[in-house]
């Protein structure tokens, strides 16, 4: 079959990305953006690779019965959601069919069948943090162009997906908690009638770069913008704007950063107005939360995670627990109740300064935690210095854990591992080096993001020989 063509084509499955699958007569699989399984379409094929066709959807011709109608106006286009077109009961299913396909096609192990996936308490406005870019390119619809109408290209809001430098500007996202839409409005409204430019990414220029809004449950607020050029005057005027706009802001920073990339975490954070964190609150444990470092985005259903881990830890008091990739420590400090001592590792120092000091707050005295990459510190000096765990729990970044750090959970032999992952594709690949070792006892997905295709998983392992 030849590409650049539009066929009918009935889609059955889902892939990667969110895409919806189907075959040709042929037999050929194609993978298709913007259609649901269950749809018939006419499918334009627009892309050929050596065992498959890439395609988008040009007409529906008869709709899934899943299929629902999208809340956001910027769906499609933002890419930020995929599923929202999706009835929430069939992105579950897709979700722990997802890990179900994982852990059998890249996993040569043997695994229970797994739990049904525990969906979200909120569907939406669930994010607890989001991050936008201000620039002066913004990305124009088709309707956009084809209007004729003059339209400013100074946006805040995502990358269009593989466009490096076209921003989708945003004025709605039901993602984020409020009141993230009104700041973020009011920000961008702020600088365009104040003449505040706006990031240009190829030329690098420009003031206003990227902004995070943070909320936690506490009702606390953190708000961070990031600055290119800096103009202490404008940037000081529009910080009164926004706090007199915004009184329940508690914790108002800025980063003046003029590398090439818009990463924060080789750059300092000033503090203009409140306090340099948030706090989160988890069963009467306060997590304070800097602008660098890593909270579950999904407050709600972090919690939900962590009583799952914990069950999955089965702790009596007795044992030394090691928290792998803890962040801020807060599953280290929501089991530490239950253990003798609890050693938490993370990459980020700040991060472990905050773990610390959280940790002093909530009164607890049985917790250690040490800074670093993690290959490098979770060694056999290490491990004589702490003690041997006699439980390993581990929520390593997308990428996994790193070979070295797989393989010395087997020389270290933990009674039990609880491996939490928000990529079951790599948590298959080092669940297939473990599992000589250990046996996987229970696989637990949870719905942290509804409306995206990602799912969080949690595994339960055993350690085999005695
Ligand atoms: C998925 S987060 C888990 C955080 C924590 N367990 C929680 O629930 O909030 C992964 C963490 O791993 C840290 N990290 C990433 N690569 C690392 C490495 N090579 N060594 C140590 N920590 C790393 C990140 O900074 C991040 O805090």
């Amino acid at each position: 079959m030849k590409v650049k063509q539009s066929i009918e084509l009935s889609l059955t499955g889902i892939a990667a990305k969110g895409m919806a699958v189907g075959r040709t007569s042929s037999g050929v699989v194609v993978f298709v953006k913007d259609a649901v399984p269950g749809d018939v379409a006419m499918v334009y094929l627009y892309k050929k690779r050596k065992s498959y066709f890439e395609g988008r959807m040009e007409k529906l011709i008869s709709p899934s019965p899943d299929r629902i109608s999208a809340k956001c106006s910027h769906f499609g286009v933002c890419g930020g959601c995929q599923w929202q077109h999706l009835s929430y009961p069939s992105q579950l299913e897709h979700k722990q069919e997802e890990v179900h396909q994982n852990f059998v096609k890249i996993g040569s192990f043997d695994f229970p069948k797994l739990e049904k996936i525990i969906p979200s308490k909120s569907q939406f406005n669930y994010r607890n943090k989001m991050e936008y870019s201000f620039s002066n390119s913004r990305w124009l619809t088709k309707a956009e162009i084809e209007s004729g109408e003059v339209i400013n290209r100074n946006a805040l809001g995502f990358h269009k997906p593989r466009m490096w430098d076209k921003i989708v500007h945003i004025e709605e996202c039901h993602l984020q908690q409020e009141p993230g839409n009104e700041i973020r409005n009011f920000v961008h409204q702020y600088a365009m009638d104040n003449g505040i430019s706006y990031f240009d990414l190829k030329q690098k220029t420009g003031q206003l770069r990227s902004m995070m809004i943070r909320t936690a449950t506490t009702g606390q607020i953190m708000l961070v913008i990031q600055f290119f050029e800096d103009q202490p005057a404008q940037r000081k005027a529009l910080f009164e704007a926004i706090l007199a706009n915004f009184p329940q802001i508690s914790s108002l920073q800025y980063i003046v950063n003029q590398k090439a990339n818009d990463s924060i975490y080789d750059q300092e954070v000033i503090l203009h107005a409140g306090s340099p964190f948030i706090e989160e609150e988890m069963e009467g444990f306060r997590f304070q939360i800097t602008p660098k470092s890593f909270y579950q985005t999904n407050s709600l259903q972090a919690y939900e995670l962590y009583k799952i881990t914990r069950d999955f830890a089965e702790l009596t008091g007795n044992e030394i627990v090691y928290d792998l990739y803890t962040g801020l420590g807060t599953i280290a400090q929501f089991v530490a109740k239950g253990a003798k001592h609890v050693i938490g590792i993370e990459a980020i120092p700040e991060a472990i300064a905050a773990a610390k000091e959280n940790t002093k707050r909530n009164k607890l005295s049985n917790l250690s935690f040490i800074s670093g990459d993690m290959k490098k510190v979770f060694t056999d000096d290490f491990i004589a210095t702490h003690g041997t765990p006699d439980v390993v729990i581990t929520d390593p970044p997308r990428e996994g854990m790193h070979k070295d750090v797989v393989e010395q959970l087997i020389t270290v032999q933990p009674q039990r591992i609880v491996y939490l992952s928000c990529n079951s594709s790599t948590q298959a690949r080092d669940l297939n080096l473990l599992t000589d070792h250990f046996a996987i006892q229970k696989v637990q997905p949870v719905d942290m993001f509804p409306h995206t295709q990602h799912v969080e998983n949690v595994v339960l392992l055993k350690r085999i020989h005695a």
